[in-house]
């Protein structure tokens, strides 16, 4: 079993990253021990493929790394580095890109929403953007990746990518890649925007309202709460009262997660009451999660020289464990070094 699973450095980690996917990468590393089988990455080369400022992004590489930690990634029992620092990346991305093919990432549901109707005034790199994600899990021959309901469909396409080399070309008679398989929480895969129930909450929100990000001070998280959209109604005792109520059914979905409840079970226990009472729980369940983990958070981002070592260590790993795929897929291909 090998889990592999990466995260834009972009701004701060918010709280649909944190309960649709870290969480699971802690209790996947928790669960899996010590043996380097737990590979966790800065998406930094991602990051590039929109306009970024290069100082906002050294920053928020690092933020991300104290982040991680903070929740709960440990560097000694998992691998955790930067995609920058393991050139292994950029390098299968090009070897894939035989492989992939147009018509696989015009489909992506990604492509279409951030390229909007301006695609030709896009990078190629938001285009090819899921070739690199191939790249990130072939190279360490994932089996397991831990991922949002957004990211599914690259996973699908970095099977496509595998079963397609694995048939054209082999290594010493043998398949180069394993097809991983994408793990979704069920209860949290997709957290929605606290301003629009059918959004996802997502860091590229202009309004900082619409997420409560991991290292918002209690006060703030309070306000966000208390602000988030809902309508009029009081929470339904079951769940199917929530149909159709889009904003009503996040706030409950977070409760749920947080408290490790049923949605069933709140609402049997909250049903009747109007959201001025259901918030306040809600705030303060956040609030409580949040404390430590932001205190670890200051903490961390304090010591520059050690956030830097835990990255070049986790580097040196992970490129160690990808040379024999890098090696092989490019003796698959016939290319002489
Ligand atoms: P990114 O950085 O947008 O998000 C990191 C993880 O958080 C999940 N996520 C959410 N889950 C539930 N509700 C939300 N509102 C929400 N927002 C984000 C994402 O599904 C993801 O698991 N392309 C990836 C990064 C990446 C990657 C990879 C992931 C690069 N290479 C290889 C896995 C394997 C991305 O931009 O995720």
């Amino acid at each position: 079993m090998r889990v592999v699973s990466g995260i834009q450095p972009t701004g701060n980690l918010h709280l649909g990253n944190y309960l649709g996917a870290i969480r699971n990468w802690v209790r996947m590393q928790d669960e899996l021990g010590d043996d380097g089988q737990c590979l966790f990455f800065l998406a930094d080369l991602h990051a590039i493929s929109q306009p970024h400022e290069p100082a906002q992004l050294r920053r928020a590489t690092l933020e991300m790394a104290a982040a991680l930690v903070a929740c709960g990634i440990d560097p000694a029992r998992s691998v955790l580095f930067n995609q920058a620092q393991v050139p292994a990346h950029a390098e299968l991305q090009w070897l894939l890109n035989g492989t992939a093919r147009m018509g696989w990432l015009n489909r992506m549901t990604q492509w279409k929403d951030k390229a909007g109707k301006n695609r030709e005034g896009q990078s190629v790199a938001l285009f090819t953007y899921p070739v690199l994600q191939a790249a990130d899990v072939l190279l360490y021959q994932a089996t397991h990746v831990p991922v949002g309901e957004d990211q599914k469909q690259h996973l699908e396409f970095a099977r496509d990518v595998a079963q397609k080399f694995n048939n054209d070309f082999a290594s010493e008679g043998a398949p180069v890649f394993t097809l991983p398989d994408p793990i979704t929480p069920p209860d949290a895969a997709r957290i929605m925007s606290l301003r629009d129930g059918a959004a996802k909450m997502s860091k590229s929100d202009p309004s900082d309202m619409s997420r409560i990000n991991l290292v918002d001070d209690p006060d703030l998280v309070m306000t966000k709460v208390k602000k988030a959209r809902t309508d009029p109604e009081p929470l339904p005792s079951e769940a199917a009262g929530l149909a159709g109520r889009p904003e009503a059914a996040n706030l409950v979905a977070i409760y749920a997660v947080l408290t490790g409840e049923p949605v069933d079970s709140v609402l049997a226990q909250m049903g009747g009451k109007g959201f001025g009472a259901f918030k306040p729980l809600l705030g303060e369940v956040l609030v409580e999660t949040l404390r430590p983990i932001s205190a670890r958070f200051r903490a961390l981002l304090a010591d520059r020289e050690e956030l830097d070592a835990i990255l070049a260590r986790g580097s040196a790993r992970a490129r160690e464990i990808a040379q024999p795929t890098l090696d092989r897929t490019y003796a698959a291909l016939g290319l002489v070094r």
